[in-house]
């Protein structure tokens, strides 16, 4: 039978057409006692240039594991990853160190993502040491630039990770990732570790840095009431495999599955985050 019809789960054109990531039939599985469980089972998905494609559902769903895949950060059973319609598995070399600097990550605990015993600029610049894009006597103007584009004084440059807050260190972090000019940033749970009151000022923040530098977030979380304000479709995932996925609009106004609804009715009633 001849399918005319191989149509893109994307209905959404606003910004971009291109797709930047795209992820087909990925698996991975752990070890689990003397068995391997699957946590990420057959996942497809598309993610355009500079749109956020929200990745939610209850703890060990497998939205973690799936951002560490599409990185690299571990390697996948089975499936293909493409970036620009480059197979990522594939790549070896200079290419590998390419791809790395071009798609970076955001934790959830800036105090563990970033090493204690280095000076923040230094762990701001650190990418572009690694990867040789900056001369060393450049590294810290380069990290003053970043520090302030991600709106912290340069007068933290010198200061180690204990003497910032919270808020302060994501936005480090986030700086950090931003160094080497990314097209893809995979944010895993990026303000869950926050206080709600800094949490909109750190999503903010990710919006801006979206609408200037036209970057693609792969946005982890469980907050729904966050999606809504930052992605624009949404896959919904379930012991590893993606049960549902929709454009934001068309999944908080029409949810297809049980599951989605379920989730949906636990968005708390949080005028602090209504306001991002
Ligand atoms: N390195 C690992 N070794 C063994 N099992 C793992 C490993 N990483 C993840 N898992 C398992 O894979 C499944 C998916 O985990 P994952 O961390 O991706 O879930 P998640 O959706 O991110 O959950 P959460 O919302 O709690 O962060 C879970 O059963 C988890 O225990
Ligand atoms: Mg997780």
């Amino acid at each position: 039978m001849l399918h005319a019809s191989h149509k893109s789960w994307h209905p959404l054109t606003r910004w971009s057409t291109m797709s930047l990531l795209d992820v087909r039939s990925l698996s991975k599985s752990f070890p689990h006692g003397s068995t391997l469980r699957p946590a990420v089972d057959d996942v497809s998905f598309t993610l355009r240039e500079g749109e956020t494609l929200a990745l939610v559902g209850e703890s060990g769903a497998g939205k973690s594991t799936t951002g560490r895949l599409v990185l690299r950060l571990i390697d996948a059973d089975s499936g293909e990853i493409s970036i620009r319609g480059r197979d990522v598995r594939g790549l070896r070399g200079a290419d590998l160190r390419n791809f790395r600097r071009d798609a970076q990550m955001i934790f959830q605990d800036p105090f563990s993502s970033l090493n204690p015993r280095m000076r923040i600029w230094k762990a701001v610049a650190e990418p572009l040491l690694v990867h040789r894009v900056c001369p060393r006597g450049e590294l810290k103007d380069r990290a003053a630039a970043l520090l302030d584009s991600v709106g912290l004084g340069t007068h933290l440059l010198d200061r180690y990770p204990t003497g910032l807050s919270g808020g302060q260190l994501q936005r480090a972090a986030i700086a950090r990732a931003l160094s080497t000019d990314p097209s893809l940033i995979v944010c895993d749970e990026p303000v869950a570790a926050l206080d709600v009151s800094v949490q909109a000022q750190v999503i903010n923040l990710l919006l801006d840095i979206q609408e200037q530098r036209g970057v693609a977030y792969l946005f982890v979380t469980h907050d729904l009431a966050l999606v809504e304000k930052v992605a624009h479709s949404v896959a919904v995932m379930r012991a590893g495999k993606i049960v549902e996925h929709a454009t934001t609009g068309t999944l908080f106004s029409a949810p297809e599955q049980d599951y989605t609804r379920t989730l949906l009715s636990a968005i708390p009633e949080m005028p602090e985050t209504a306001t991002v």
